[in-house]
């Protein structure tokens, strides 16, 4: 598969172009952001661990039956993805009291919840991922009823999934985000990444956080969480 030209740069990954039009390359870079891009600094070695770490979740996804747009790891940094058209929506489980949800409802972050909760953004930088609900999305033309409720299912099952492989290693799936992807035909399939940018992990004796929260929040040892999870995840890489 030939590498063609860069068809998009987003905050933590570029996007290129193949020789095959259903296919792209995706490349991971090592700048974080917060705050919709008004924080910017760098966590040495995250496109490495993020991309490895995305495709071994994706890998055990698709295995429990759920479609992502994942071919074939390429490299530390490359990833050969199906072509989508991302559904412009960023899909919210929670399991626990944390970060936006916490400070939206004036509750303490750490407090488990019985059932999860589902929740969706518009994905849309300039407006800053506003929330909306299933009508307003639907108000908006982002996506039709079938799509929002098979996205909905989808989320459930793969928080029911990875909380199942977390707690396998000691951490506490605390929340996360997703983004799912139209193929040419129209099947909706996970897009996107599954790291510690996209999710809260806390170390479930020490409740450390081993996630993008120790950048947005000038914690420190972001570098050391990413390999922690990693290390615990997939091994010595
Ligand atoms: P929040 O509490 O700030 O709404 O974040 C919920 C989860 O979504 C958390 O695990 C971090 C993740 N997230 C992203 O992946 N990208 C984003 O732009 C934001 C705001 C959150
Ligand atoms: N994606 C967000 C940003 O724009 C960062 C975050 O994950 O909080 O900068």
């Amino acid at each position: 598969m030939k590498k063609l030209e860069q068809l998009y740069e987003g905050k933590a990954k570029k996007v290129f172009a193949t020789d095959d039009p259903n296919v792209v390359i995706v490349d991971y870079k090592d700048d974080a952001t917060a705050f919709n891009g008004e924080k910017k600094g760098t966590i040495v070695g995250k496109g490495v661990i993020n991309n490895k770490m995305t495709n071994h979740l994706m890998g055990k996804l698709e295995a429990a039956g759920i479609p992502t747009h994942y071919i074939q790891q390429l490299s530390d940094r490359e990833t050969a993805v199906k072509k989508v058209s991302i559904v412009p929506l960023e899909v919210i489980v929670r399991n626990i009291s944390a970060g936006s949800f916490a400070k939206r409802y004036g509750v303490e972050e750490g407090i488990p919840f019985a059932e999860p909760t589902f929740e969706l953004s518009y994905k849309n930088d300039g407006l800053g991922d506003p929330l909306l609900n299933d009508s307003h999305a639907l108000a908006l033309g982002l996506a039709t009823k079938e799509e929002i409720a098979l996205i909905r299912d989808y989320a459930l099952r793969i928080n029911a999934l990875l909380k199942g492989f977390m707690k396998e290693i000691g951490i506490d799936l605390v929340d996360f985000k997703l983004e799912f992807g139209k193929t040419a035909d129209g099947t909706i399939v996970l897009a996107d990444e599954i790291s510690p940018d996209t999710c809260r992990l806390w170390d479930e004796k020490t409740h450390e956080k081993l996630d993008k929260d120790r950048f947005r929040r000038d914690l420190g040892g972001a570098e050391e969480a990413y390999e922690e999870v990693m290390r615990r995840l997939m091994g010595e890489q």
